[in-house]
């Protein structure tokens, strides 16, 4: 049976003039709305006291099981507002499905879906005023994030018998600052790995997070802005970003990205171009592509652009891609990010609404 949200509305909202302030310029995850969702599990009464209220901080025990072994799963998702003023977010089953599969993976309980989708209409309904109009082609949204993590006190290893849902909404415009779509250069990582087989990998757990920093730390001190990783076991299949997904477009129309091995993330908006390229007239395909591929394809002319993609960067054209002694760039002169640029503007229509949705890719929340 379907959970009853009790909510309850605060009287001390954030000033429309400071919110004004704020969705003028909202960057990525820096502000977040008057109110959040919060859900209870444990293992006897099972979901219970589902509630929208305050944004307030959490009382956790030191102890909580999360502090201590990561036990922890998110999803990235988007309320779009189309121009009658209606909120729409983007294949939420999808994200809910996935989500059910990374609780299972984390050994978390599962949130049945209705519940997961119910809850973003409930934070959307009390702080829809949060969400920022997409006006002049901008890609301003109210960026949703769901997320569960073990809340039990105790520390021997084992699931926690107590863990909290929860939802919190945050005003976003671009993810790579800096305004205009810029291109991201890319450091190959060998001495970090983000996933190994049979691990988290595929799986939208926090410690992937976690596990790509060093990496990308590496790639800052190289001059980059994201790392790329490769597969832990032999180190020559591209993999993903951390954060990201990619795909490698080839002057003879083929648009390929790694297949899903275990160890990449499932993305959302991976699935969506992979459907959007062949309405493009592409060819798509999903396989394992070894570093080596992209390094020579660059130096042949073969390779006509790389871009990365996700629900928060959404499509993000790749500049340089350098290792340890050398580097190689697809860009020639006078070049474009044609497919890119086109691939993102499509997804962008559909999701604003200014585009007829022919996939059926849209939910309205409010
Ligand atoms: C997203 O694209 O929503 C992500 O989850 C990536 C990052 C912001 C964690």
């Amino acid at each position: 049976m379907a959970l009853e949200f009790t909510v309850t509305e605060r009287p001390d909202r954030v000033s429309d003039e400071d919110r004004a302030a704020i969705l003028a310029n909202p960057g990525f995850g820096n502000h977040f709305t008057d109110h959040m969702v919060r859900i209870t599990w444990d293992s006897e009464a099972g979901w219970h006291d589902a509630e929208v209220g305050a944004y307030r901080p959490f009382q956790l025990d030191p102890a909580a099981a999360v502090l201590h072994y990561a036990q922890e799963i998110f999803e990235g998702m988007k309320a779009y507002r189309h121009a009658d003023g209606s909120v729409w977010t983007f294949r939420p089953e999808a994200n809910a499905a996935r989500f059910a599969r990374s609780a299972t993976r984390l050994a978390l309980p599962v949130l049945p879906e209705e519940d997961f989708i119910q809850s973003l209409k409930e934070i959307v309904a009390l702080d829809k005023v949060w969400v920022p109009d997409a006006a002049n082609g901008g890609e301003e949204s109210l960026y949703l994030r769901p997320y569960m993590f073990a809340s039990e006190a105790f520390l021997g290893v084992r699931p926690a018998k107590q863990v909290t849902y929860s939802v919190i909404a945050s005003p976003a415009g671009a993810y790579f600052g800096g305004g205009g779509v810029k291109p991201v250069d890319l450091w190959i990582s060998t001495d970090y790995a983000r996933a190994g087989e049979g691990g988290t990998g595929g799986a939208k757990c926090g410690g992937n997070y976690a596990s790509s920093l060093a990496g990308q730390l590496e790639g800052i001190a190289q001059g980059c802005q994201q790392a790329v990783f490769l597969d832990s076991s032999t180190h020559t299949y591209i993999e993903e970003l951390g954060g990201m997904n990619l795909f490698l477009v080839y002057q003879d129309g083929r648009i390929v990205t790694p297949e899903l091995t275990g160890t990449i993330l499932e993305g959302v908006t991976r699935s969506s171009i992979l459907s959007l390229a062949k309405d493009l007239g592409l060819s798509p395909e999903e396989r394992r592509i070894p570093i080596q591929e992209w390094k020579d394809a660059a130096a042949s002319g073969e390779l006509s652009e790389v871009f990365a993609c996700g629900t928060a960067a959404v499509v993000t054209p790749v500049g340089e891609l350098r290792w340890d002694g050398g580097s190689c760039d697809h860009r020639r002169e006078g070049h474009v990010d044609e497919v890119a640029t086109k691939i993102r503007s499509t997804l962008l229509d559909i999701q604003y609404g200014r585009v007829e949705d022919t996939h059926g890719w849209l939910t309205q929340l409010a």
